[in-house]
């Protein structure tokens, strides 16, 4: 029989392992959308069982359009988790959001496309496809997992916004000026390329689902420096750094009464 999985991590650009996950076991699961990005990595943070998978592949060898992101949820899913903590890299657009600051988004516009972006599939004989969904995404992140994460944030003393837009574009480049003006004006406080499809397929799934965002830069033309120019180093020194708090956030969400 599956064992409960208390929690599920998918970790983004620059977080490929939670070093302080005890007896690791690795499994590849296939699912019926295919294989994941690379194998899900479940072991203990304290009593508690926390499965990680790595988004981009555990050497970053997946670009955000090509991530199987179905399959991603499934696996974990299958091996026994029902709530899902997103991390997510992420460039900042409004003034909460400068680098290195930690966020929980409450909600999020869509700007990706020809993504695979439901489990809803005609039924074809042996494909096993679904009736046609169309699941509530008014607020698309969990209610109750977002309260979690906050709660858990302050509990281990970690400084985490709580709300803000998540603005979810293609990639794999970065934004120009202008496209990011265009989301500022949209309502947009964050901009990422990995946030959807995963948090409308975690809601198809049944899954819990909340992304925790980790500020690497000002996005394009945002900061107090317009011409900065965004470096991957960049990228990679401030995730490391805002990192750190990481696994006590953690560690309070398991531990949450
Ligand atoms: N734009 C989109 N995705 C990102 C960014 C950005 O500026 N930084 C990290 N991921």
């Amino acid at each position: 029989m599956t064992q409960p999985i208390d929690l599920a991590v998918i970790g983004g650009t620059g977080l490929y392992r939670i070093a302080e996950l005890q007896d690791v076991e690795s499994h590849q699961p296939v699912t019926r959308y295919g294989a994941p990005s690379g194998p899900v990595r479940i072991g203990r943070l304290g009593e508690r069982r926390v499965a990680f998978l790595a988004r981009h592949g555990e050497g970053h060898s997946l670009p955000p359009h090509q991530i199987n992101y179905r399959a991603n949820l499934a696996a974990l899913q299958a091996l026994g988790a029902t709530r899902v903590l997103a991390l997510n890299t992420v460039g900042g657009i409004t003034e909460r959001f400068g680098p290195r600051v930690l966020g929980c988004p409450d909600q999020l516009i869509d700007y990706t496309w020809g993504r695979i972006s439901t489990i809803c599939e005609v039924a074809s004989e042996g494909s096993g496809g679904t009736e046609v969904l169309h699941v509530d995404f008014g607020e698309p992140y969990t209610r109750a997992l977002r309260a979690a994460v906050l709660a858990a944030a302050q509990r281990a003393g970690v400084a985490l916004v709580d709300g803000g837009c998540y603005g979810a574009t293609q990639g794999p480049r970065l934004e120009t000026r202008a496209e990011i003006a265009r989301m500022r004006r949209d309502g947009c406080d964050l901009v990422g390329m990995t946030g959807m499809p995963e948090a409308g397929l975690a809601r198809e799934l049944g899954l819990d689902y909340a992304c925790l965002a980790i500020v690497a830069n000002w996005a394009a033309g945002a900061g107090p420096d317009p011409d900065e120019v965004i470096t991957l180093q960049d990228v990679l020194d401030n995730v490391a750094a805002a990192s750190s708090g990481l696994p006590a956030l953690l560690q309070a969400l398991l531990d949450a009464p």
